[in-house]
């Protein structure tokens, strides 16, 4: 809204007769008359009697002084005019102005239930009229203030809103014509029912609603932003609520005026032309008046007509809607059905629907509000109380959603209660709570895919489109399955995501599978990627996951040109990471779970660099059937794999920290241990780096241009863990919280032992290949899916 239209007002004609009285204050023994003044110090307002346009009235108001086209920006006693110049304003002893004609006829007086010694009445430079002790410019202790009692402007330092504790509620409302200061039809004011708004009425009846503030802004004033001119703030606790806003440079004018239309506007005096100019007006546009397309209806500027239902909505009477009637509203094409189980589905990009009947908390998640919600029959949507960061609060709807509009921009997400058919229209409802459907693996083909939302086994689905393959990582391809892929998908609410395709390899049944996506989507940890959902078609399986935009961290350490992004900070954060991770799946997750594919391709990168282990738990739920210990077919990555595991089958935690240990070397060496060649000896990653650390040269692991001294010991620090977790025996190998711990620079480290796998020619895989396997095997961080061990 804000710079959307841009408008010269032209300034009323008003008359005054002006004699200054010097002073900014007031004092019991002096009077002000008509044709005398008080100016503020610095010059920029002024306080004394005036007509407005061709009025004959008389009356006290406050006005800029350096503006010539005379602007009111307050009136004492806008409903009782004086007939005449006979007004006088004086202050009493208690600290009450009066205002009084010849006959000593009451006109008007400042109201205050308290009184003090020696006051005084004081035009400040913000143009607020006081009234404190002589000596006490505290405003906690102003007696009164015109700021209290706006009357059509608001000024910058105003609060517009309800002190809780005194009862002042400041409302601003229009002149009734440019001639008559008296209160018009139109108020607009903070209405502090459910979460606040402000409202603007005609009679008591809504013309415009802000829609709650939502941390940053209105969520029905997209175009409050920061800029240039103003500063803003919106405040809301026990003692009050109120949105203020305060100059940048206090020598620019700007205000909010209700104008005698009704009209909300922000207007900037333009010094050169000497022009109020319009940057704001309120309501913007059809769409900002009040309740247009009534209950469940929504309204998009731009199209024609403006109104239509919410997705998954009707008009409840097409015969209406027909003819523009837009009345009745909308009403779910499914109606709930709270009994069997009702979910949620999020509409993006909105203003939030008017939360007179809402309910909120600042503390609770957006889950717990989640939670809350869907165990409340009445309670309708909910969403985020505050959009910073990730978001936080609860805010809760209860009764029929009203005044929705589509923003083009900082449109807020609501998740809107739907039944259960609704979010899964062709399937019978699984576990209870689950549901699953099918999809086409066709590309721009719709897919109704099922998605889990946080901790929550499935209590949200999403119709979505998994659009065209974008990147199809060949390094993802899966021996005797050639389409274990990834693509970038998009779903319908613009959230991007990966999708991983499943080779058909596995006998798993549909429900363990299910079973398995649900347990492993309850995970959560920063260092992991979050499995969003899965989809299902016979053996078809899809898996879906958040969208990693940095993709992995191979594509960084093994690229000659791009290696050079990662500073010693980022890769030493990114191991921390990984470590965290690792400790999560290995000791604090509920399922314990044993990656047994650790390795640089499977870790993403997201926006920042933070590390995100991916394929954790695949491996170990869709493998087939393993005991704890051994399995028949090793999973994994040849390189990274623990000698135990690789040649016995045996696995534990204890092989993925050897991989660990293996991904440490790569990170800090910017080499593959896989591949890795040196001229003076037959010894891979590991070999090097055992060999230079014996000699005392572990910094010649590390690429030049990252040998940053400040640095050093955090590197070596990170090389003495890697070899302890590459050591040949599992039990010599530390644990994942030990590695933590260690890496964070808390306990001592020991020496480490002789690595596993160090030098090429043990390599079981090397003599392997010569048998019996194929030629895929050469191929670095290839994974290996199926592979008889012995
Ligand atoms: C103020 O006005 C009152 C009458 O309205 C008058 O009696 C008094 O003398 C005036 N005081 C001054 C200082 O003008
Ligand atoms: C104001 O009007 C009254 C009566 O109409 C008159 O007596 C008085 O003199 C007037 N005062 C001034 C200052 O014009
Ligand atoms: C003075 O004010 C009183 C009360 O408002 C009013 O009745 C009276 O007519 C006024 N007199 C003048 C001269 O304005
Ligand atoms: C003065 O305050 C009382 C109580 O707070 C209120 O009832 C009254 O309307 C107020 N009067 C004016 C003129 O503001
Ligand atoms: C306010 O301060 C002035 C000078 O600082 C002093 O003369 C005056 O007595 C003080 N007034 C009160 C009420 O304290
Ligand atoms: C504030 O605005 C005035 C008037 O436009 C301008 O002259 C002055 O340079 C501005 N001051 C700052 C600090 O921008
Ligand atoms: C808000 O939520 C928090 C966390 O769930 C809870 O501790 C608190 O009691 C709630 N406050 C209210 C007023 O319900
Ligand atoms: C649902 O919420 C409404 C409104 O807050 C409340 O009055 C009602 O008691 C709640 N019902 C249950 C079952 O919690
Ligand atoms: C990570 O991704 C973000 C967003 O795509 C991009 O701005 C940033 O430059 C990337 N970082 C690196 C190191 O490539
Ligand atoms: C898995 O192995 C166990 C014991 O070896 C056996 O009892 C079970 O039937 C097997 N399950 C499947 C699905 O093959």
């Amino acid at each position: 809204m804000e710079g959307l239209a841009i408008w010269v007002l032209l300034s009323s004609s008003f008359s005054i007769l002006l004699v200054s009285y010097g002073g900014d204050t007031l004092t019991p023994y002096q009077n002000l008359t008509d044709g005398k003044t008080l100016v503020s110090s610095d010059g920029t307002f002024e306080l004394g009697f005036f007509t407005p346009g061709d009025s004959k009235n008389r009356f006290l108001g406050i006005w800029y002084k350096k503006i010539t086209s005379l602007t009111v920006v307050w009136v004492a006693h806008r409903d009782v005019p004086l007939a005449n110049t006979s007004g006088v304003l004086k202050l009493t002893q208690q600290g009450i102005l009066t205002l009084q004609n010849d006959t000593n006829g009451f006109i008007w007086s400042s109201n205050s239930s308290r009184s003090i010694a020696n006051p005084v009445a004081q035009l400040l430079n913000t143009g607020n009229f006081v009234i404190g002790g002589a000596n006490d410019s505290n405003a906690e202790n102003y007696l009164w203030q015109s700021f209290d009692y706006p009357t059509d402007t608001l000024l910058p330092g105003m609060k517009h809103g309800i002190n809780f504790v005194t009862g002042i509620d400041r409302q601003v409302s229009p002149w009734k014509t440019t001639s008559d200061p008296s209160r018009g039809d139109t108020i607009f004011r903070m209405d502090p029912r459910g979460f606040p708004q402000q409202l603007l009425l005609t009679n008591s009846i809504e013309l415009f609603r802000s829609g709650p503030w939502n941390g940053l802004r209105f969520s029905g004033s997209p175009g409050l932003k920061p800029n240039p001119l103003y500063t803003y703030e919106f405040v809301f606790n026990k003692e009050e609520v109120y949105y203020m806003f305060e100059l940048i440079n206090s020598s620019v004018y700007s205000r909010l005026t209700l104008n005698t239309n009704g009209v909300l506007q922000r207007l900037t005096w333009n010094y050169r032309t000497q022009e109020w100019v319009v940057y704001l007006n309120v309501p913007a546009d059809n769409c900002d008046h009040y309740l247009l397309c009534h209950a469940y209806g929504s309204c998009i500027i731009g199209n024609s007509p403006v109104c239509g239902c919410l997705d998954k909505f009707v008009p409840k009477s097409q015969k209406d809607w027909d003819r523009a009637d837009w009345s009745s509203g909308c009403v779910r094409k499914t109606p709930l059905d709270c009994q069997k189980g009702d979910g949620f589905l999020k509409y993006t990009g909105v203003k939030l629907p008017d939360t007179r009947n809402s309910w909120f908390n600042w503390s609770m998640t957006l889950d717990e509000c989640h939670k809350v919600c869907l165990n409340n029959c009445t309670c309708m949507a909910y969403a985020n109380l505050d959009i910073r960061a990730r978001g936080s609060g609860c805010l809760l709807w209860f009764g029929n959603l009203v005044d929705i509009r589509q923003l083009l921009e900082n449109g807020q997400d609501i998740y809107i209660r739907m039944a259960s058919s609704e979010l899964s229209p062709s399937f019978p409802v699984f576990l209870s709570s689950a549901s699953w459907t099918s999809f086409r693996l066709k590309m721009g083909q719709p897919v109704v895919m099922y998605y889990i939302l946080n901790h929550y086994v499935v209590q949200y689905y999403k119709r979505s489109t998994v659009y065209a393959q974008q990147n199809c990582f060949p390094s993802k391809l899966i021996i005797h399955s050639s389409i274990h892929c990834t693509r970038q998908g998009m779903l319908e609410d613009g959230q991007e995501v990966a999708v991983k395709r499943l080779s058909m390899y596995s006998s798993q049944g549909v429900d363990e599978f299910k079973n398995e996506v649900i347990c492993i989507a309850k995970l959560q940890h920063r260092n992991l990627v979050r499995l969003l959902g899965c989809c299902i078609e016979g053996e078809e399986k899809m898996l879906i996951y958040e969208y990693m935009p940095n993709n992995s961290l191979d594509t960084f350490i093994f690229d000659q040109t791009r290696n050079s992004l990662l500073d010693w900070p980022t890769r030493f954060r990114i191991i921390n990471g990984i470590a965290r991770g690792l400790l999560y799946l290995h000791q604090d997750s509920r399922l314990r779970i044993i990656h047994r594919d650790l390795k640089a391709a499977n870790v993403l990168l997201d926006i920042d660099m933070n590390p995100k282990i991916s394929d954790f738990g695949m491996a170990r739920s869709f493998g087939g059937n393993e005991t704890q210990a051994n399995t028949q077919r090793v999973v994994g990555t040849y390189g990274y794999m623990s000698p135990e595991y690789a040649v016995d089958g045996h696995f534990s935690v204890k092989s993925d920290v050897f991989s660990f240990g293996v991904l440490v070397l790569e990170i800090v060496s910017d080499k593959r241990n896989r591949g890795f060649f040196h001229q003076d000896h037959h010894h891979n990653l590991l070999g090097h780096a055992w060999i230079l650390f014996n000699k005392g040269r572990s910094l010649e692991l590390i690429d030049a241009r990252m040998g940053d001294s400040c640095y050093l010991s955090e590197v070596l620090r990170s090389i003495h863990v890697a070899l302890l977790c590459v050591q040949q025996s599992p039990e010599d190998r530390p644990s994942m919280s030990s590695v933590v711990l260690m890496l964070g620079g808390e306990g001592t480290l020991p020496q480490p032992k002789e690595p596993g796998f160090f030098t090429k020619r043990n390599l079981f895989f090397e003599a392997d290949t010569s048998s019996s396997n194929n030629a895929a095997m050469s191929v670095n961080d290839i994974s290996i899916t199926q592979l008889d061990a012995r």
